[in-house]
């Protein structure tokens, strides 16, 4: 199979990157990850690009940096962008620049509990049931096409840390197989 170049856009941890990069090792895996887009040059998520030597460009908050990236990504052949904790949010302007198909993992059932703060605002709605998102990104907040959710069953003793556990957990499984769905057929 011919594999699509993709973005992955990250600003902290990167372990949905990491993920992505172990399963983009399998040729089944419809993307192979040419560039990585990070908010910060001090994200941990960074040292998984570094061990893979793959490209890393560090986005700063102005239109230089902005027109820079388009370049970057137009200059690798990208075709889609998967946004992994990237926490900021795309501009208009570079959405439409890039007409590219352009993913997000979101750690909530949405479209509950849009933006941040998830996991506090779950907890204290004493929601029976939590999960993730995979949808596409439009010019809203967290509001594109839902592509897959996962969820599962809260228990009352499950603190933050259980919650988060739970849903990466998800989003480990839930990422590569939106990713899967979306090339099926093309
Ligand atoms: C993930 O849980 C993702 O759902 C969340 O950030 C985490 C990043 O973890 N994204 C958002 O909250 C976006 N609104 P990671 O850096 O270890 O992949």
């Amino acid at each position: 199979m011919v594999k699509k170049n993709a973005s992955i856009f990250i600003s902290g941890k990167g372990t949905n990157l990491k993920n992505i990069l172990n399963k983009s090792i399998d040729y089944t895996f419809p993307i192979r990850v040419k560039l990585i887009v990070c908010s910060s040059r001090y994200a941990k998520g960074l040292v998984f690009a570094k061990q893979r030597s793959i490209p890393i460009f560090i986005i700063q908050n102005n239109l230089i940096s902005q027109m820079k990236l388009i370049n970057e990504i137009n200059k690798r052949n990208i075709s889609i962008i998967c946004l992994a904790g990237f926490m900021k949010i795309l501009s208009k302007s570079f959405i439409r620049a890039l007409n590219l198909r352009i993913l997000n993992i979101h750690p909530s059932l949405l479209p509950k509990y849009k933006g941040l703060n998830t996991y506090e605002r779950i907890k204290k709605n004493k929601e029976k049931k939590t999960g993730c998102t995979v949808h596409f990104v439009n010019e809203k907040l967290d509001s594109g096409k839902i592509i897959l959710r996962k969820y599962f069953y809260i228990s009352p003793n499950d603190d933050f840390k259980v919650l988060k556990y739970n849903t990466q957990k998800l989003e480990y499984l839930a990422y590569p197989e939106a990713i899967y769905k979306l090339f099926r057929y093309n």
